[in-house]
C-alpha cells in the first residue's frame, strides 16, 4: 500500500466520544493535562513527553508529531465527550508497516474519565478507523503485563491475546517488564460487526 494516497480524516466520532487531531494551538492545555495528570499516565508516558517542563517544550513535541503525521507514521486524536465537550483523553495510531498494512493502536484517559467504558469504545472507533480508512489487515496492541486495566480494554474489544514478550521494555523504575501483544485481523473485525 502507498501511504501517500490515504487520506487520513482528521476527526470522527462514537456513540458517546468526538475524535480530533490536535492542532498547534492545543499544547498550552495539554502541557497543563498533563500537569494534572502526571501520577496517571507517568508509567505510559513516551520518553519524548517525560522532559517536558514548560509549555514551549509541548509546543515542540506537538510540531515533531505533526511531521510524522505528515510522514503518515503516527497519527494522535484528542478525545473530548460529545455531551460536555470535555477533554477525555487521546487515542492514536503508530508504527504502522504500509506493506502488511498494519498498524498499532493505543490510547490513554485522564484520570477523571477513568471507569466509564470510555477507553473501551475509544479503542474499537480507532480500530475501525485504521480496518475501515487504512485499509489495514492487522491491528496491534503492546500492552505491559501488570496493567490490568488496559489488558481487560484490549479483551473487551475483542483482540486476541497471540504472545508474550519477555523483558520488552522498561519501567520508569528501571526494572524490566514483559509485554502482551494483541492483535486483531481484518476478517475478526467484520465479524464483530456481523458481516
Ligand atoms: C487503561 C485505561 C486506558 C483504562 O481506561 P478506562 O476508560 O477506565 O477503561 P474502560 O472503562 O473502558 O475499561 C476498563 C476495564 O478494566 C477494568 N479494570 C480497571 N482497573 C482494573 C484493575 N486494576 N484490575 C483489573 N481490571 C481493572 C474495569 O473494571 C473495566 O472492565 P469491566 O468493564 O469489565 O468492568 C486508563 O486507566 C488509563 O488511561 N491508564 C493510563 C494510561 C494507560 O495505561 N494506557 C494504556 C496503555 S497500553
Amino acid at each position: 500500500m502507498n501511504p501517500k494516497l490515504l487520506d487520513i480524516p482528521i476527526h470522527y466520532s462514537s456513540e458517546r466520544l468526538l475524535y480530533r487531531s490536535y492542532t498547534p494551538e492545543d499544547f498550552e492545555f495539554y502541557y497543563q493535562m498533563l500537569k494534572d495528570n502526571w501520577d496517571h499516565l507517568y508509567e505510559f508516558m513516551p520518553t519524548d513527553l517525560m522532559p517536558v517542563k514548560s509549555k514551549e517544550d509541548v509546543a515542540l513535541v506537538f510540531q515533531k508529531h505533526q511531521k510524522q503525521w505528515d510522514a503518515k507514521k503516527l497519527f494522535l486524536y484528542g478525545i473530548s465527550e460529545k455531551a460536555t465537550k470535555v477533554y477525555a483523553g487521546e487515542t492514536y495510531l503508530a508504527n504502522p508497516d504500509w506493506d502488511v498494512p498494519r498498524i498499532e493502536i493505543g490510547y490513554f484517559m485522564v484520570k477523571d474519565h477513568t471507569g466509564k467504558g470510555f477507553a473501551t469504545e475509544a479503542a474499537k472507533a480507532t480500530t475501525g478507523l485504521a480496518f475501515e480508512k487504512l485499509h489495514v489487515s492487522r491491528v496491534e496492541m503492546e500492552i505491559k503485563v501488570d496493567n490490568l486495566a488496559s489488558i481487560r480494554v484490549a479483551e473487551k474489544c475483542g483482540f486476541t491475546l497471540e504472545g508474550r514478550l519477555r523483558n520488552r521494555e522498561r519501567k520508569k523504575s528501571g526494572e524490566l517488564i514483559d509485554t502482551f501483544l494483541f492483535g486483531m485481523l481484518l476478517s475478526e473485525w467484520k465479524k464483530s460487526l456481523g458481516d
